[in-house]
């Protein structure tokens, strides 16, 4: 320790982490999540005293705005959607370093302003020549905005300062698609200036994955295939496509869920122990597991794509996804995709991971389950045991979050009768702060360099390795699954575990 006092070393990771002098450029700021995400969680972080004092805040897009009117948006946005209550001074503070630059993404002098909007920004705010580019542009921009930033010199870091660019998800749509990308990028960034966006890593559940493996003794012991029986990990939304047709069709729930969020989830649930918890640490282990993932051999007995058709949802009558405003009646989209998959490595040959995800499903829910096997043998009568199931350690990632541990309790009363019960922990009663929002985290770990919760290339290409075979095996068979709004999922997906002789959890 460099310190005696631990309090002022300054890598102790209990102290608040503020970001030096910079600024963020957010293209596409007139979008969807720049409203309800970006912006916002950038006035969380002001008024959390976490950006420097100097903090500037460029938008970039295709209005006919004055910076003027950039403010007023993004004030709208903040009280609208900002997660932290709020404070007139912050904004004050906030407005000095807002600016925006008007143009499309192929206009040359556009870019020329926003070269001389950071030029005056570093002299008025003293931002140091420190920018993040955030990307939160349609993905087919990705590369226009990428090479424009070369063509202007905006990547270049000069004189010590950074320059990082934060790229949207999807990263491609297939694992050629994602290596093209990832070319475009790597010929203006290097590796550590590029950030790419999984916002699920941003989520205090999923790193509280790592901390409840790694930071206790009680459970990693049993974290393997002598003792777990299978694990499955669901992302479930209530809600259907809501306006977003242009983005998800064509696309649909595996690309969109599966090959991001639901396998680095996976990642982190099946990984070894990181020498470190710093990022090059961490990728390597995930590396890991998803370089060892296999795919069954028969792709039509561990995969299952389904479409919502017409039902009930909380109450309402809902229509079906074909019936969706700007879907294709014959479109063969999945709003449903589960498959199985094996980890080829000592810790985990023999367990399978279920992965599943779907709109209009019963409930909005993300969460892992870890399912134990079943006592070897037991000495109750099998008539007292009749309800009990596997015991189960379950991250419940959003909402309610928390984990529960569930196991067999004896039923008070005068008989062996043994019955499954749950033993919570919920962040709501545990903490009395309340969880930052996941971009509010990955801006700021952009702000500070610190690349832990962002997919690095491998990662990616790995993943799209990994869904390619099932998006062509789809492709050649058949069309998705009906199954009616708000339940679980085509009977297919039942059907699958059934085989395995399990059932999916319903949550
Ligand atoms: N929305 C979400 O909840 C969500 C969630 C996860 C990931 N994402 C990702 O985040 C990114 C942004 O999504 P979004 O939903 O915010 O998209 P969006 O609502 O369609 O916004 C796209 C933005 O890009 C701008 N734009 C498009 N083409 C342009 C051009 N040629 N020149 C200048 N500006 C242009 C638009 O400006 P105009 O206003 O001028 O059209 C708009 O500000 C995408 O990569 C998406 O996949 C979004």
């Amino acid at each position: 320790m460099s310190s005696s006092n631990p309090l002022r070393d300054p890598a102790d990771r209990r102290l608040p982490r503020i970001a030096g002098p910079s600024g963020l450029v957010i293209f596409g700021v007139t979008g969807d999540l720049s409203r309800k995400k970006l912006m916002p969680a950038v006035y969380d972080l002001a008024n959390r005293g976490l950006l420097p004092p100097g903090f500037s805040l460029v938008g970039f897009a295709r209005r006919e705005w004055q910076n003027e009117d950039f403010a007023q948006e993004v004030h709208d946005a903040v009280k609208e959607h900002a997660r932290t209550p709020f404070r007139e001074e912050v904004w004050q503070q906030l407005i000095q370093g807002m600016r925006f630059v008007q143009g499309t993404f192929d206009d040359d002098d556009a870019f020329e302003r926003l070269r001389s909007t950071i030029d005056e920004l570093d002299k008025a705010q003293g931002t140091g020549g420190n920018f993040a580019f955030y990307l939160s542009v349609p993905p087919r921009s990705f590369p226009v905005v990428i090479q424009q930033l070369k063509k202007h010199g905006l990547a270049d870091q000069e004189g010590g300062s950074w320059r990082r660019a934060v790229i949207e998800k999807p990263f491609g749509h297939d694992l050629k698609s994602a290596e093209e990308l990832n070319k475009v990028v790597h010929e203006v960034f290097e590796p550590d200036q590029v950030f790419r966006i999984d916002h699920y890593l941003g989520k205090e559940t999923v790193q509280n994955i790592l901390a409840l493996r790694f930071a206790n003794t009680m459970f990693e012991p049993i974290w393997n295939r002598s003792f777990v029986d299978h694990v499955q990990i669901t992302m479930a939304e209530d809600i259907g496509i809501g306006g977003r047709a242009g983005y998800y069709d064509g696309i649909g729930a595996a690309r969109d869920v599966i090959q991001n969020h639901l396998l680095q989830l996976m990642a982190l649930t099946a990984m070894e122990e990181p020498a470190s918890f710093d990022a090059d640490a961490l990728a390597a282990e995930k590396t890991k597991v998803l370089g060892a993932v296999r795919l069954p051999k028969d792709l039509g007995r561990s995969s299952v794509r389904g479409q919502y058709a017409a039902g009930w949802q909380g109450g309402e009558k809902v229509i079906g996804y074909l019936q969706e405003e700007g879907i294709d009646p014959r479109s063969k989209t999945d709003t449903y995709a589960a498959i199985k998959v094996g980890i080829d490595n000592r810790r985990w040959a023999g367990v399978p991971f279920y992965l599943r995800t779907g709109k209009r499903l019963g409930r909005r829910v993300t969460e892992i389950a870890v399912v134990f096997q079943r006592a070897p043998h037991s000495p109750f009568d099998h008539t007292a045991t009749e309800e009990l199931g596997q015991n189960a350690v379950v991250i419940r990632v959003q909402p309610d979050e928390g984990i529960t541990v569930r196991f067999g309790s004896k039923v008070p009363g005068t008989s062996m009768e043994i019955r499954d019960v749950s033993m919570d922990f919920a962040y709501g009663e545990s903490f009395t702060e309340s969880s930052p929002e996941a971009y509010e985290r990955l801006i700021l770990d952009v702000l500070l360099g610190d690349a832990n919760l962002f997919p690095r290339t491998e990662e990616v290409e790995l993943s799209w390795k990994i869904l390619d075979p099932i998006e062509q095996y789809w492709d050649k068979h058949g069309k998705p699954a009906q199954y009616p709004s708000g339940t679980w999922g085509p009977a297919e997906a039942d059907e699958m575990l059934a085989r395995d002789g399990r059932s999916w959890r319903r949550p």
